[in-house]
């Protein structure tokens, strides 16, 4: 258990019957990129049972926040559903993941596109400062089924842009685009067809996607993953990791899980 700090479940937030967010304690020692994950989950025996979780907090909270799916059946998640404020949790303390900036060439235009629980790490990002320092636009798409789906949405419609901190930020540069495929909404379509419409960008005031002033990053399902990056490769995108920057970036261990 070395590798794992035993925290505490601050708080719990069903969205619907498949969504649900929680925070919970961190250790002061627990440092980590905006955008990265780390491998949580509960004790199952002598050993942990766990699977890879963004932090959808920003790193400078003093808790941690995950989002996550209730899979009926899933090893962890039929379980994780049901914690309660106060139970424990295991958080693996060693942080990974390539959805940091720094794996990035400069650019004018960040998207981060996201489905379903997708969009935690963006929700770390775009409370980064330096995201909004090394961007002039940040586009935040989540895309779901349902509008019941799209978690956050009044916190990043309402509450983040009234901000004290980072009100005048977020209104000036991050435009939050959620859209839904199976009821009506204000907008309404997969984030492939968005990508491929003038209305789209007209929309957000934008030229439409050039490897030259944009730069990506792809968090969510992998048939969204795989087609999305068939897309932007196609516009000459090239793929970025630790190490050597690229034009844009996807959360394997996310697709993976
Ligand atoms: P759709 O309703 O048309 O399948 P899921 O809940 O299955 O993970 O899907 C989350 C969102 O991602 C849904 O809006 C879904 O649209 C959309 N989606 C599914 N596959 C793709 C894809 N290949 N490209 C873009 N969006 C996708």
């Amino acid at each position: 258990m070395s590798n794992f700090a035993e925290e505490t479940v601050l708080s719990v937030h069903h969205w619907t019957d498949r969504l649900f967010s929680f925070r919970t304690s961190r250790q002061p020692s627990f440092r980590f990129r905006n955008g990265q994950f780390t491998m949580i989950g509960l004790k199952d025996g002598t050993k942990p049972l766990v699977r890879a979780y963004s932090m959808a907090s920003p790193n400078y909270e003093d808790y941690l926040e995950f989002f996550s799916i209730k899979v009926q059946g899933g090893p962890l998640t039929s379980r994780l559903q049901n914690i309660k404020d106060g139970d424990p949790i295991v958080v693996g303390q060693k942080p990974t993941g390539t959805l940091v900036v720094d794996n990035l060439l400069p650019g004018k235009n960040l998207y981060l596109l996201s489905t379903g629980t997708g969009l935690a790490p963006f929700l770390s990002l775009i409370r980064d400062i330096e995201t909004y320092e090394q961007f002039e636009r940040i586009v935040l798409i989540h895309g779901c089924r349902f509008i019941a789906d799209l978690a956050y949405c009044d916190y990043l419609t309402n509450v983040l842009p009234e901000d004290e901190i980072f009100g005048e930020l977020v209104r000036e540069k991050l435009i939050y685009y959620p859209t839904v495929t199976r009821e009506p909404f204000r907008h309404v379509g997969r984030i492939t067809h968005h990508l491929q419409s003038a209305e789209f960008f007209n929309e957000i005031g934008l030229p439409p996607l050039s490897a030259a002033s944009d730069r990506i990053m792809l968090c969510g399902s992998p048939q969204m993953i795989q087609d999305l990056r068939g897309l932007i490769e196609g516009l000459g995108f090239v793929e970025g990791n630790h190490g050597e920057p690229g034009h844009f970036l996807i959360e394997k261990a996310f697709v993976q899980r």
